[in-house]
C-alpha cells in the first residue's frame, strides 16, 4: 500500500520527488514525507495528511539537494501521525529509509536493538526498526551503505520494498525488494526508484523491473542490480508505452470521472489486441493449447474486490461457453481453506495492479499444488504477471482513482474472450455463436459511449437521492454479480451503507429491511429472467421502496413498477454487464461528488493492497 520514490541526479530533488509522490498518492494518503541529502546532512520533512499537507508544511522553505527519497503512507504499524510518517531515520540521523510493506518480525528485531545496541525508539513503526538496523550496520562496517542494507534485510521477514539514503554516502540510493513492487527508472544523467510507473512517467520511459530479493544501487550515472547473493544481474530495459497524459486528469475534475469516460477506448484497446484480421481471438504469447485444455478438469478464479466481481461474470461465461466447472473465491479465503486443486486445474488470477498480496499468495498456493496459472492483469511486469504461466493483459492504461472502473470493464472483456476461446477449443459453441458474441463485444465501445451520454440524467438522479442512508442493489443471473460491483462503488466513495443481493434471495430474509422510500436499484437487463425479476421489483414496490431500475432500451413494461428507469442499449444478455455497470459507476461518482467526498482518495482505502 504506501508509495515510495527516490531521485538522484543534478536537479533539485524535492519538487521531482513530491511530483512523483502525487502520482502515487492512490497507494496511500494518510501521511507523507521526504528526505534529502544536503551537504553531508539529511533533511527530513514529514506530515500527517495528504501530499498537499506536506507541501503546505514545507511552504516557502527552500529544500535543496539533488538526491532524496519520499513516501506516501497507508498506515499499518502505528497510527497516522507526523512522527510515524516516513522517512524514518537512525538515532544519529545519518540514515533515512522509506518503506512499503510489513516487517513481520519487527518486534523481536526492535527488542534486540534495544537490548544489544541500547537504541531508544521514537516511533511505533516497523520502518524505524529498519532505519536503526541499517544505522547500526553502517556505523559498524565503516560506512558501506550497500553492505549495511544487505545485512539488515538478511534479518527481516515479511514483504517490503525499501529506499535508503545516508548523509555520508552522497549521490546514492540503495533499494531492496522483497514481495512488494519496485522499479528503477533510467534518465540520461539521473536515476529513480519508485513503487509504480506513474511516478516516473514525466521523466523517463525506460525502466528496470526489480525482482524479489534484488538490491538496486542508483547514482546519477548508473543503476546496478544485484541478486540475493550479491551477484550483479543484467536486466533488459523495459520501454513504458503509457504517456504522462494517461496519468493526468486531462481536464476532468477527478481521475475516477476521467477513467469512467475512458472506458470506450480501454475496452476497444483490450479487444483489438486479441482479435485478428480474420475475426478470431488470437492468443499471441499465450501457451495454453488444445492438448493442455484436454487435461483441465476444473477452473479456479481468484481475485479481490472489484476484480473478484469481474471473476463472477467470468464464471457465468466460462461455464456457459466451455462447460468446464468453475469455482471462484476471494483470494484471502482461498489460500487458507485447503482448496481442492491439482495439476488438472487452471487457476485464473484477476488483478488490475498485479501486486495485491492476497491474490499473489493465492496464486503461489495454486502453483504449489501444480495448477497452471493464467492471469488477467493491467500492469505489465507486475508480480502477478511475472509469476503466471500466461498473462491476458487488460489494456486500460494506468488506473489512478482508488475506485476501479475501467479495469473492471476491461477485465470483463478478457473473461468473455477467455470463455469464447475455451468454448471454441472444447467444441461447445458453434461458429455462429462465437461470431455473434465477438460482434456484440466489438459493438461495446459505441454502446458504452451511448450509456455515458446519459451522465446528466444520472447526475440528476444522484441529486435527488444522495442523502439517503441505505441502498440495495438487486439482480438475477449476471445482474446479481453487477449488483455487487454497483454496491461496492457506492459504499467505497460515498460511504452510504449499500448492500447487494440476488433478487430471488430477498424474500428469504433481507426484505424485512424494506421500508417506505428505501432505495432499491434493480438491475433487470436479462431478457430470459425478466418475468422473475419483475416479480421481485413488484415485491419491493409493494413495501413502498423507491425503485430505480436499469433495463434494456425498449423495455417499457418495467416503467409501471419503477420510480425511475435508466436504459442501456440493446445487447445480448451475456455481455450486458459491460454496460449495466456504467450507470452504477456514474451514480456512485455523482452521489460522492454532491456529498463533497474525496472521490479519488476515499477514506481508509488504498489502491494497491500489498499487505494481508
Ligand atoms: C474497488 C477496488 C478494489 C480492487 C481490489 C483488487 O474499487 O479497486 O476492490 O479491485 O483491491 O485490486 P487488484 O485488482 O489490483 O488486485
Amino acid at each position: 500500500m504506501c508509495g515510495i520514490v527516490g531521485y538522484t541526479g543534478h536537479e533539485e530533488a524535492c519538487g521531482i520527488i513530491i511530483d512523483g509522490l502525487k502520482r502515487l498518492e492512490y497507494r496511500g494518503y494518510d501521511s507523507a514525507g521526504i528526505a534529502l541529502q544536503q551537504q553531508g546532512e539529511l533533511i527530513v520533512r514529514k506530515k500527517k495528511g495528504k501530499i498537499a499537507d506536506l507541501e503546505k508544511f514545507i511552504g516557502s522553505e527552500k529544500l535543496t539537494g539533488t538526491t532524496g527519497i519520499g513516501h506516501t503512507r497507508w498506515a499499518t504499524h502505528g497510527a497516522p501521525s507526523d512522527v510515524n510518517a516516513h522517512p524514518h531515520t537512525s538515532s544519529d540521523g545519518r540514515i533515512a529509509v522509506v518503506h512499503n510493506g510489513i516487517v513481520e518480525n519487527y518486534v523481536e528485531l526492535r527488542q534486540k536493538l534495544a537490548n544489544e545496541e541500547k537504541i531508544e525508539f521514537r516511533t511505533e513503526t516497523d520502518t524505524e526498526v529498519i532505519a536503526q538496523m541499517i544505522g547500526v550496520n553502517y556505523r559498524k562496517n565503516g560506512g558501506n551503505l550497500e553492505d549495511a542494507v544487505y545485512d539488515a534485510v538478511q534479518e527481516m521477514r515479511g514483504a517490503y520494498a525499501i529506499g535508503v539514503i545516508a548523509a555520508d554516502t552522497p549521490d546514492r540510493i540503495v533499494a531492496y525488494r522483497k514481495d512488494a513492487p519496485l522499479i528503477a527508472g533510467l534518465g540520461g544523467d539521473c536515476k529513480f526508484i519508485a513503487s509504480d510507473i506513474p511516478a516516473l512517467l514525466k521523466y523517463v520511459n525506460d525502466i528496470y523491473l526489480i525482482e524479489n530479493d534484488e538490491m538496486v544501487v542508483c547514482t546519477p550515472d548508473s543503476i546496478r542490480i544485484y541478486d540475493e547473493n550479491r551477484r550483479p544481474v543484467r536486466r533488459e530495459v523495459m520501454k513504458v508505452n503509457w504517456s504522462i497524459e494517461d496519468a493526468e486528469k486531462g481536464g476532468y475534475e477527478h481521475f475516477m470521472l476521467k477513467e469512467i469516460h475512458e472506458q470506450p477506448k480501454a475496452v476497444q484497446d483490450t479487444l483489438l489486441r486479441r482479435i485478428d484480421d480474420d475475426g478470431r481471438i488470437c492468443l499471441d504469447g499465450i501457451s495454453l493449447t488444445k492438448e493442455d485444455l484436454q487435461n483441465i478438469t476444473k477452473i479456479y478464479i481468484v481475485a479481490c474486490g472489484t476484480a473478484y466481481h469481474a471473476g463472477l461474470i467470468g464464471k457465468y461465461a466460462i461455464e456457459k461457453m466451455a462447460r468446464i466447472p468453475v469455482e471462484i473465491d476471494v483470494a484471502s479465503e482461498f489460500r487458507y481453506r485447503d482448496p481442492v486443486i491439482d495439476e488438472k486445474t487452471l487457476f485464473i488470477a484477476i488483478s488490475q495492479s498485479g501486486e495485491t498480496l492476497d491474490t499473489l499468495a493465492a496464486l503461489r498456493e495454486a502453483r504449489s499444488h501444480g495448477a497452471r496459472i493464467l492471469s488477467v492483469c493491467n500492469v505489465v511486469g507486475s508480480s502477478v504477471a511475472r509469476e503466471s504461466d500466461d498473462v491476458f493483459y487488460t489494456w486500460a492504461g494506468p488506473e489512478i482513482a482508488v475506485a476501479s472502473t475501467k479495469a473492471y470493464t476491461t477485465q470483463l472483456v478478457c473473461m468473455y474472450l477467455i470463455a469464447l476461446y475455451l468454448g471454441d477449443l472444447t467444441g461447445n459453441i458453434s461458429r455462429e455463436y462465437y461470431d455473434h458474441i465477438l460482434e456484440e463485444l466489438l459493438a461495446m465501445p459505441d454502446k458504452i459511449q451511448q450509456t455515458l451520454d446519459k451522465a446528466p440524467e444520472i447526475e440528476e438522479l444522484a441529486r435527488h437521492l444522495y442523502n439517503r442512508t441505505q441502498v440495495f442493489f438487486i439482480g438475477r443471473g449476471v445482474d446479481s454479480a453487477v449488483a455487487l460491483e454497483g454496491s461496492l462503488k457506492l459504499k467505497e466513495i460515498s460511504y452510504i451503507n449499500s448492500f447487494a443481493i440476488a433478487a430471488g434471495e430477498l424474500k428469504h430474509g433481507t426484505i424485512a429491511l424494506m421500508e417506505p422510500e428505501t432505495i432499491v436499484i434493480a438491475l433487470a437487463t436479462q431478457d430470459r429472467l425478466f418475468e422473475k425479476m419483475y416479480s421481485n421489483i413488484v415485491e419491493v414496490k409493494a413495501r413502498m421502496a423507491h425503485v430505480v431500475s436499469v433495463a434494456k432500451e425498449g423495455n417499457d413494461k418495467i416503467e409501471a413498477e419503477s420510480t425511475e428507469v435508466i436504459y442501456i442499449p440493446q445487447c445480448d444478455d451475456e455481455v450486458t454487464p459491460i454496460l449495466t455497470v456504467i450507470p452504477l459507476q456514474l451514480f456512485a461518482y455523482y452521489v460522492a461528488k454532491i456529498k463533497g467526498e474525496d472521490i479519488d482518495k476515499p477514506r481508509n482505502l488504498a489502491k494497491s493492497v500489498t499487505v494481508e
